[in-house]
């Protein structure tokens, strides 16, 4: 598969920038990361080409999509082979507690809502103590204007599936909790997106 083939996300295309700036200030300079929901790979692509001295770790839950992933990030020698990988699944296929950091963009509000939980669960699990869940994408914040245009987003997922839809910040926050993941940090994005910071309770791991 050519590159020009392969499945395209003009979104992933346009945040794929702002979300390096700010994973390279979150992030060291040599880390293990574990993607959820990888998608077409672009955010994949992106990050690894910038930052070589990140391990990174492509999963998705659509087996059609792992080929794409391989194309996507084939040359990249730090992007590990994708490997299926469905949150909802009792048991999330990683060595536990080995990952600096676990990255999600734009999963929690095309998805049922129990995947939330599921996604603190596993990340608590994959992450080192120490280590950080960054979750991409648009949320509702109680007390702040959502806009139209995610207020519209909201309204069409819902349409598209019932079980979809924007998800209340202090809602995956109490979940994060749950399963012992503190916000640390709410970064404003581009497009009225949030990157949400998530720590696992421990001391970081030494360069
Ligand atoms: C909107 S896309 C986002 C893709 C990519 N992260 C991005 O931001 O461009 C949502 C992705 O979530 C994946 N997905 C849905 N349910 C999932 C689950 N239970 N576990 C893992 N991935 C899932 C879908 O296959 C799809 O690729």
């Amino acid at each position: 598969m050519t590159h020009d083939a392969l499945p395209f996300s003009p979104a992933a295309d346009r945040n794929k920038a702002p979300i390096l700036g700010a994973l390279q200030r979150l992030l060291p300079g040599a880390a293990q990361v574990l993607e959820i929901a990888s998608g077409t790979g672009q955010h994949a692509a992106h990050f690894a080409a910038a930052c070589p001295g990140w391990q990174w770790q492509p999963t998705e839950a659509d087996e059609l999509a792992l080929p794409v992933l391989a194309a996507r990030c084939a040359g990249l020698p730090h992007v590990l082979p994708p490997q299926r990988l469905d949150v909802l699944a009792p048991a999330w296929p990683v060595e536990p507690a080995s990952f600096d950091a676990v990255f999600c963009a734009n999963l929690l509000h095309i998805s049922p809502w129990p995947t939330c939980a599921a996604l603190m669960q596993g990340a608590a699990g994959a992450l080192r103590p120490g280590g950080m869940l960054l979750v991409y994408g648009p949320f509702v914040v109680d007390g702040e204007p959502t806009t139209a245009s995610n207020l519209g987003f909201d309204a069409d997922l819902r349409a598209r599936d019932t079980r979809w839809g924007l998800r209340r910040l202090a809602d995956v926050d109490a979940q994060a909790r749950l399963h012992g993941l503190a916000l640390a940090e709410r970064i404003a994005l581009p497009a009225n997106n949030l990157l949400l910071v998530f720590s696992r309770a421990g001391p970081a791991r030494r360069a």
